[in-house]
């Protein structure tokens, strides 16, 4: 059953919430899949047009499923923003056929008691700082890829510890998807979109961009040639110490395995990653190291994204 379209804002994409709903509308095509807890933002909808790109006679998923394994007990579960009708609007305006949005017993019926733990990549940085979360990730992400089924998933480099943790799992376990990382969409300010962006004013969201300018203090040390990493991380906190209301969880310099290490081949160093906690909500970014000339990111007034 397909809803009628909204005048303006293009046809809505088709409500699923049954697995063997979902199993019949995309037997026999090409799909690519979109992973999202839902409030959905233009980070969100450059993903689904990319995954509308990749498969043009074929079918676009979008789940929306706030999972309850990835969040720790003191943190925003019950809070975490919910729009099932924007976010369906706005999928469907970038392009997704079919929204699928399980509940939460479908999920995890009773007694359901398999998890899948990514071992050493999963344990730094926000594996640290939120205990469980990653295993929380990659139990859902695999959950749902056996559900949809893609040919291609689709996750936002804003996320990018997720990311490299679903790649891992993904490469271990033999599953039969082609994982897609999309370059962050920011705000004309820097902020890197995100959903927990709506909890803040727009007053703080522009004091939130600090944490972009520090990522860039970051890579500009780099490209003048600096190796070191402590020097590195100076160039970063040196912006991040003067902001007032900034709890910071960790400004890492990292390589592929996402560990900082003592002693690592200054080769091996790609990518900042920050944490900070801003007016009660934690925020997270990265950016690559490397040279300025191949450094570009999307932003909401150059929307364009190069394929991943
Ligand atoms: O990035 C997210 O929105 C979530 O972590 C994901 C991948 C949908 C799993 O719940």
């Amino acid at each position: 059953m397909t809803a009628p379209p909204e005048p303006g804002v293009g046809p809505q994409p088709t409500l699923i919430t049954d697995p063997a709903d979902l199993r019949a509308a995309l037997r026999g095509q090409a799909v690519a899949f979109v992973p999202t807890m839902g409030a959905l933002h233009e980070g969100h909808a450059t993903l689904i047009r990319e995954a509308r790109s990749a498969v043009p006679g074929g079918r676009v998923v979008v789940s929306v499923f706030v999972n309850p394994l990835q969040f720790g007990p003191h943190e925003d579960l019950s809070r975490y923003p919910r729009d099932l009708e924007g976010d369906r609007r706005l999928a469907g305006a970038a392009g997704a056929d079919l929204l699928f949005h399980p509940d939460v017993p479908t999920m995890y019926p009773d007694g359901f008691s398999t998890s899948v733990s990514v071992s050493g990549i999963s344990e730094p940085l926000d594996g640290a700082s939120r205990p469980g979360h990653f295993t929380g990730v990659a139990t859902v992400v695999l959950k749902l890829l056996n559900l949809v089924r893609p040919d291609a998933a689709f996750f936002g480099e804003k996320d990018w510890q997720q990311l490299a943790v679903v790649r891992r799992m993904v490469r271990d376990l033999n599953l039969n998807v082609d994982v897609r990382g999309v370059p962050t969409v920011r705000e004309t300010s820097g902020l890197a979109l995100s959903s927990r962006n709506a909890y803040l004013s727009p007053e703080q969201r522009a004091q939130a961009a600090v944490l972009s300018r520090a990522l860039q203090a970051v890579q500009a040390a780099y490209a003048r040639g600096e190796r070191r990493r402590a020097a590195l991380r100076q160039a970063g906190l040196d912006v991040l110490n003067a902001t007032p209301d900034l709890t910071l969880d960790y400004l890492s310099v990292v390589g592929s395995d996402m560990h900082e290490r003592e002693i690592m081949d200054s080769d091996s160093m790609n990518r900042v990653l920050v944490a900070a906690r801003m007016f009660g909500v934690r925020l997270i970014d990265n950016m690559p190291l490397a040279p300025p000339a191949t450094l570009s990111q999307p932003t909401l007034s150059s929307p364009t994204v190069s394929p991943a």
